[in-house]
């Protein structure tokens, strides 16, 4: 029920079958009232439900998958709605398989999985956990995060493809001394939708990220680091091997000139003398090539003329300028407000967006760069 509920929050149009042992457990009412639509569940009720309710789908999603349902569907069993809508569907397939530890390492159910996995059927899961039965193990369907990403992915087209592109997100920290840090506000998330955007759309991606509590990407390379010294050797040591470099990591543009590997009491400290990070950016710039750089510039206000002259200066082949000062836009909030830049200086507006949109259209502006 909350896979559909996530799908339609996602704004996919969803049918939803059930097999008789699904009805047991849930009501084909809840079902409607979420999908807003009717759900199929009796083989003679319509004697061509079976081509009719797919239609047009885009997808078949099989969630959760139980043993019975897997094995039959490996054997072209076709003895109730879903066995026969899966027969009948041309179009891709996911299954996110849900049992018992014991029955997913069953032979029988490997086997099946094998199979189906060689006709070109996809699988979500099953991950490890404390299961229905009481038992730990795996066999617990996968998070529905995953299972609705899996979807969103196989529904994306793949135009990034046999490109590596590294992107960098989140704060540096660094450090006074063990306990303290100098940081700033960012979350993260730009970078990560990034990030996330590029793997669905094919891209190989390598996230560099700083201390950050949003969950990494599905496929994504994650290098987790602190400080901006950490960050700018992640960065260089991987560029070599990438298409593109998008640093939309907030780095911290200074660090103490000494840090302490303990405590300091603070009796002791009266003032901190800060010296300048190295600027990533503007390194990798030098060693360029035929690399795509992006760069973020965060402004207060909407400065075009400092963020042309971050792009000049850095030797960058876009820049996305985004007003921090302004309301839903910048650090720690889901939405941004931006503008691209592109290499000619010429600037695009765009209005407020969910991040992982703003991503899309940064992604989009940089396909047009790729060499084909
Ligand atoms: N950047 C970087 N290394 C730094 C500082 C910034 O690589 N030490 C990158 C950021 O990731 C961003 C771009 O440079 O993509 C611009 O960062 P921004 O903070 O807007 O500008 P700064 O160059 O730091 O200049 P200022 O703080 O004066 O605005």
């Amino acid at each position: 029920m909350d896979v559909a509920r996530r799908l339609v929050i996602e704004g996919a149009s969803v049918r939803v079958v059930m097999t008789e042992a699904a009805c047991r457990f849930i009501t084909p009412y809840t079902l409607e009232t979420v999908t807003a639509n009717p759900v199929g569940s009796d083989l003679f009720k319509d004697p061509f439900s079976h081509l009719n309710l797919p239609g047009d789908a885009h997808l078949l999603l099989i969630a959760p998958a139980t043993a019975n349902t897997i094995n039959k569907l490996n054997c072209g069993i076709a003895d109730n709605l879903l066995s026969n809508i899966f027969l009948a569907y041309s179009g891709k397939t996911i299954i996110a398989p849900a049992m018992n530890s014991r029955m997913y390492e069953n032979q029988i159910v490997r086997k099946s999985i094998r199979n189906l996995l060689k006709s070109g059927i996809e699988f979500v899961g099953p991950v490890s956990g404390s299961l229905a039965c009481g038992d730990e193990g795996v066999g617990r369907m996968a998070d529905i995060t995953d299972v609705v990403e899996s979807v969103i992915s196989a529904m994306t087209q793949k135009d990034l493809t046999g490109h590596k592109i590294i992107v960098t997100a989140g704060p540096t920290r660094e450090y006074i001394d063990s306990v303290r840090f100098i940081s700033n506000r960012s979350s993260g998330r730009m970078g990560y939708e990034i990030a996330r955007a590029a793997v669905r759309r094919g891209a190989e991606v390598t996230l560099v990220s700083g201390p950050s509590t949003l969950k990494p990407p599905d496929r994504v390379t994650y290098l987790p680091v602190e400080s901006a010294s950490e960050m700018e050797d992640m960065v260089l040591k991987n560029l070599r091997g990438s298409n593109a470099l998008i640093m939309a990591a907030a780095v911290s543009d200074f660090s103490p000139s000494s840090s302490k590997g303990s405590k300091i009491k603070k009796s002791d400290i009266t003032s901190i003398r800060l010296k300048r990070t190295s600027d990533i950016l503007r390194k990798a710039g030098g060693l360029k090539g035929r690399r795509i750089l992006i760069g973020f510039a965060a402004e207060t206000g909407k400065n075009l003329e400092n963020a042309r002259k971050k792009l000049k200066e850095k030797n960058l082949d876009m820049i996305v300028l985004n007003d921090i000062s302004q309301k839903d836009s910048g650090f720690d909030v889901d939405t941004n407000i931006v503008t691209i830049i592109n290499k000619e200086g010429e600037a695009t507006d765009y209005p407020k967006m969910k991040k992982i949109d703003v991503a899309n259209v940064i992604l989009d502006s940089m396909f047009t760069l790729l060499p084909r």
